[in-house]
Formats: structure tokens, C-alpha cells, sequence
């Protein structure tokens, strides 16, 4: 656990970068610093591997004071990476990754080897490790970064703004890696950004500060969207705080229908009484292949011969309401198909019963994790 105890910088002009700041970044989370630029983020971060000093206060890991461990030790144990991943432009991609193992004194080879397989394990193809850094694109360069800074396997990692020199898409695909690595190691993290929608993506919990180094608000993200403490946290999680809160909110006790799916041999003639103006056609592997609307059906055929409309699909038990929304979205019949793990057709959500479950997340906070 990393413990800010009261901690303030302020530097040589005066600047009070951070100012007693007190939290807790617990062991094997993820604690996110978010806030305006300015607000003391990568002050706190730099803090944390004594990159810079506190002024007072003290910052603990697990409980022992930093300021009382030699920096070269200290960073041994600390992953740091930074925007545009920092890369040593003059080595080869895996020779930056095997920069660390090489520090600790592992043989050429050993450093090697570890570092091509941590390059596959962020994604990296094995074949760029020969490139230099200009030779990537920033994504793949984001990549080496985190994966030169978990080279030496050390227990805490500092990310500051690492993700934020890329393009939406990539940055989306990035924080996926990220969740999937940190499932896989358990690192405690600590991830700087001002940007909210990754606090909340990526947070167990998320430390809001405003300038002038103050703490605003420490919550784990439904927490934060559902009861934001003040105007200014308010004001920073944006006016679609609604919207990102269902993501939080399981789609898991969602109501079905099993009446408005029929499989594409059927015979039109067997759906067309059908109450329902849309029924799901599935395959004989009961996946989906779209909607038809009732009232438009040929006089013969099977539904296999009938132009199909576009459908959304969610997967049940793991996707939010979010998720759900997304997928009526998607379908101009306005009801989502939900399927399981394997894509098969579980049942119909309808617009109606969304609806509802819309308005009873926005009269309650609650709800699991997505
Ligand atoms: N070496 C320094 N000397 C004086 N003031 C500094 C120094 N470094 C940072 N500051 C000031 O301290 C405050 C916090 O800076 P910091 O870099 O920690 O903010 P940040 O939250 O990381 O901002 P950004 O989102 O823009 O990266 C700012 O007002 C900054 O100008
Ligand atoms: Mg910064």
C-alpha cells in the first residue's frame, strides 16, 4: 500500500504544487489521480519514487517513509512509465525493455529473453523487437513503455499520462491491455490522467484533486458519478455523468422475453400472428442474424428468405446497462438481443423494460462493477 500522510510540495518560487494531501493507494489496485492540468499530478506521482521531495508530510510504502530509502533502491521496486513512453531512441525495442534487468545485474541473455516475453505479453508482435523506437507507431511505443516498465516485475507501477499522446481507438485498446495485464500481475498502481472516462475505466478508486493540490474527492467511480461531493467534482465529471454511471450498473437482473426470437427455417406463415411488431431471427446455432418487423413479411417463404434489419447483442451477465443500451442502439426495432459467452441468443431485452431499468438506476446509486 502507498500512503500519502499529509504530504505538500512547494517549490523553490513558492508554487504549492500539492498541499497535505492524505490518501491511500491500496495493494494490488488501481488508484487513479485525476484533475485539471496544473492540479499537482505528476508532482504527487514523482513524489511516490522521490523524483522530487515532499515539503511535508510523508509518503509511506507500505509503511516504511520513502525519504528514508536510497532513490536507486527505492526505484528498483517502481515501474514509471510516462507519455509517449520515454523510449531510449538509440537502443533497439528490446533492448529498452531489458534495460532494467539489465541494471539489476541479469546476464545479456537471461534480459533478453525476458524481455521478448513481456513484449508478447503487451501485444507487441516478437518481430518488432529489432525496430528502433522511431521505426513504431506511438501505440506499439506506449506498449514498450509499459512493458519495459514491468521488465523487472517490481510491485508498484506509476503510470503518468501514458496513454494520452494516442488516437481515441488505440488509447481505448491500451486501457483493455492495461485491465487485462493488471488481472494478470496485481500490480498497485498508481495512473495519472486528467481525462475522467479513463478514471473511471481504469480506477478501483479515483482521487479527484483541483489546483492548488487538493484533494476533492476519493471514491471508487460508481461512488464518485452517482454522488459527486462538490460543484467542482460535479462540474469535472461532465453533464453525461448518467450516461458513463451505467456502466456500473449490472445488466445482470434485466427481464427477458423467450417469445420473440424464431429461427430462420421457420415458415413465415407460423410468426406472422405474432403480437410483437419485431421478432430476432436465429440460425440453427441459435446465434443471431437480425430482425425482421411482423407486419412486413412476404405471404410465403421462411424467414431465411426475408431482408434482415441490423441488431445490437450484449452479453448476459457480464455487460452493464450500458452495454444494453448500446446494443438497442444499434437495432431499429429498439429492443436488444441478449446473448451468452459463446454469442448465443439468451432472450430478448425490450425498449419497454430498458426503459425502466434506466429509471430505477437513476433513482439508486448502487449497482456492481461492470
Ligand atoms: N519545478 C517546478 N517549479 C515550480 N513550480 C512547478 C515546478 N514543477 C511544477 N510546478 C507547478 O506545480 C503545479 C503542479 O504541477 P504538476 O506538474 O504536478 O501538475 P499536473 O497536475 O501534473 O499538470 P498536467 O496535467 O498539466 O500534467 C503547477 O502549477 C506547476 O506549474
Ligand atoms: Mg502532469
Amino acid at each position: 500500500m502507498i500512503t500519502f500522510d499529509g504530504v505538500t510540495k512547494r517549490y523553490a518560487d513558492g508554487t504549492v504544487a500539492v498541499d497535505d494531501l492524505s490518501l491511500e493507494a491500496p495493494t494490488g489496485e488501481i488508484t487513479v489521480l485525476v484533475g485539471p492540468s496544473g492540479c499537482g499530478k505528476t508532482t504527487s506521482l514523482r513524489m511516490i519514487n522521490r523524483m522530487i521531495d515532499a515539503t511535508e508530510g510523508r509518503v509511506l510504502i507500505d509503511g516504511v517513509d520513502v525519504r528514508t530509502v536510497d532513490p536507486p533502491t527505492l526505484r528498483r521496486g517502481i515501474g514509471y512509465v510516462i507519455q509517449q513512453a520515454g523510449l531510449f531512441p538509440h537502443r533497439k525495442i528490446v533492448d529498452n525493455v531489458a534495460t532494467v534487468p539489465h541494471l539489476l545485474g541479469w546476464d545479456r541473455r537471461k534480459a533478453r529473453a525476458r524481455a521478448m516475453e513481456l513484449l508478447e505479453r503487451v501485444g507487441l508482435d516478437p518481430g518488432l523487437a529489432g525496430r528502433y523506437p522511431f521505426q513504431l507507431s506511438g501505440g506499439q511505443q506506449q506498449r514498450v513503455g509499459v512493458a519495459r516498465a514491468l521488465a523487472a516485475d517490481p510491485p508498484v507501477l506509476l503510470m503518468d499520462e501514458p496513454f494520452s499522446a494516442v488516437d481515441p481507438v488505440v488509447r481505448a485498446s491500451l486501457q483493455e491491455e492495461l485491465l487485462r495485464l493488471q488481472a494478470e500481475f496485481t500490480k498497485t498502481i498508481v495512473f495519472v490522467t486528467h481525462d475522467i472516462d479513463e478514471a473511471v475505466k481504469l480506477g478501483d478508486r479515483v482521487a479527484v484533486l483541483r489546483v492548488g493540490g487538493r484533494m476533492a474527492q476519493l471514491a471508487d467511480p460508481a461512488t464518485l458519478l452517482a454522488r459527486p461531493a462538490d460543484d467542482f467534482v460535479a462540474e469535472f465529471l461532465g453533464r453525461d455523468r448518467g450516461i458513463r454511471r451505467l456502466s456500473f450498473v449490472s445488466g445482470e437482473g434485466l427481464r427477458l422475453r423467450t417469445d420473440l426470437t424464431a429461427p430462420a427455417s421457420a415458415e413465415v406463415s407460423s410468426v406472422r400472428g405474432t403480437a410483437a411488431p419485431w421478432l430476432a431471427v436465429v440460425d440453427a446455432d441459435d446465434r443471431p442474424l437480425g430482425w425482421v418487423r411482423v407486419g412486413e413479411l412476404p405471404e410465403s417463404g421462411t424467414l431465411a428468405d426475408v431482408r434482415l434489419a441490423p441488431y445490437g447483442t450484449f452479453v448476459r451477465g457480464r455487460d452493464s446497462l450500458r452495454g444494453a443500451l448500446d446494443a438497442t442502439l444499434l437495432s431499429p426495432s429498439g429492443n436488444a438481443i441478449a446473448v451468452d459467452d459463446s454469442g448465443r441468443v439468451r432472450g430478448v431485452l425490450t425498449r419497454e423494460t430498458l426503459e425502466e431499468a434506466l429509471r430505477q438506476a437513476a433513482g439508486g446509486a448502487g449497482g456492481a462493477r461492470a
